[in-house]
């Protein structure tokens, strides 16, 4: 008989998991969450497992994912019939990965011109993949998303890093904005889940709008932090089973968990998106200089480039 190893830490993050699964709630918006984790400690896949719960639990709301340009897209990891794609107007191309990446016409794209357009065009019931040029326009859409809509919206961030870094001078005025516009969100039919690698990565702002918290394997936790950075280390991880994870309300309590749904690429649907600028040439950061994108070497190095 298996032995059995179910403590009061597993009741209480039960508890705050089922919180998570119905975010519907009448008096209040929905919930802020981050997810942290080291690398392939499975950030992605507890951000789809909860993706995949709104999109099955509310059929005729929509659902959203922002994906990273210049990398495998994630999406597919879910069933391909459930997503959509959608791309700025001449600004994205779907290169194929299993095709010595390979500009692809395989993937059903709908093409919009701005952010009123992409949301006529979205579709309930579907994942949402909209790409833009430039990935921060995603900071605009959460906006529209809370002040300009009054549904319920299901959001999903992949490395959310890359939407709100921390100590990055110029954009910071936009993490200020950003951060206020989660306040909102907070207090709006939006329930937002985003991760990354640390949670230092994240403007201070923006972090601090959490209202739910989970840290995979080989996550940091901080003072601030219910949960003890010595707990971190003895989750399990099991590729199988899934990890465990902590979970721990903003200024409530904390419990242990796991979340057994296994999200892997999907053979056959190995693509990335590119903006179509760096058509011409772009810098690789491998190399430390310049390649057309046409060449043998442009084409290898394309998930290189900055
Ligand atoms: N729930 C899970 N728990 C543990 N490992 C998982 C889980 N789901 C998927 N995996 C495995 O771990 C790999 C990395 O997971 P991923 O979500 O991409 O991690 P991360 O986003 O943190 O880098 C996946 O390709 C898959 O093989
Ligand atoms: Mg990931
Ligand atoms: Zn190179």
């Amino acid at each position: 008989m298996e032995k059995k190893t179910y403590t009061k830490a597993h009741s209480k993050g039960r508890n705050l998991l089922d919180k998570l699964y119905s975010p519907h709630r009448d008096d209040q918006g929905g919930w802020v969450v981050q997810i942290v984790g080291k690398k392939g400690s499975g950030k992605t896949a507890a951000t789809l497992s909860f993706l995949n719960n709104a999109l099955h639990k509310y059929p005729t709301e929509r659902v959203w994912f922002s994906e990273c340009l210049n990398a495998a897209l994630q999406c597919f990891k879910l069933n391909p019939d459930d997503v959509q794609l959608f791309a700025e107007k001449d600004k994205i191309v779907f290169r194929d990965r299993d095709r010595k990446m390979k500009p692809t016409n395989r993937l059903d794209v709908i093409e919009f011109t701005d952010i009123e357009d992409l949301y006529e065009k979205s579709i309930p019931g579907k994942v949402n993949v909209p790409f833009f040029e430039s990935r921060t326009t995603w900071l605009d859409l959460v906006a529209y998303l809370t002040h300009d809509v009054g549904e319920w919206q299901h959001v999903f961030i992949d490395e959310m890093n890359e939407l709100t870094p921390a100590g990055a001078g110029e954009v910071w005025r936009d993490n200020a904005w950003f951060s206020s516009v989660l306040k909102d969100a907070r207090k709006s039919f939006v329930s937002l889940y985003w991760n990354t690698q640390m949670a230092e990565q994240l403007d201070w702002r923006v972090r601090k709008m959490a209202m739910m918290k989970i840290f995979l394997p080989g996550s940091q936790t901080s003072n601030r932090d219910r949960t003890w950075q010595n707990s971190v280390w003895s989750l399990q991880q099991d590729d199988k089973k899934g990890n465990e994870f902590w979970i721990e309300e903003t200024g409530g309590y904390y419990g242990k968990c796991r979340l057994t749904d296994i999200w892997k690429p999907r053979k056959g649907y190995h693509f990335d998106a590119h903006p179509t600028y760096r058509e011409g040439d772009y810098y690789c950061k491998k190399c430390d200089r310049k390649h057309k994108v046409n060449s043998r070497k442009g084409q290898e190095h394309l998930k290189y480039a900055r």
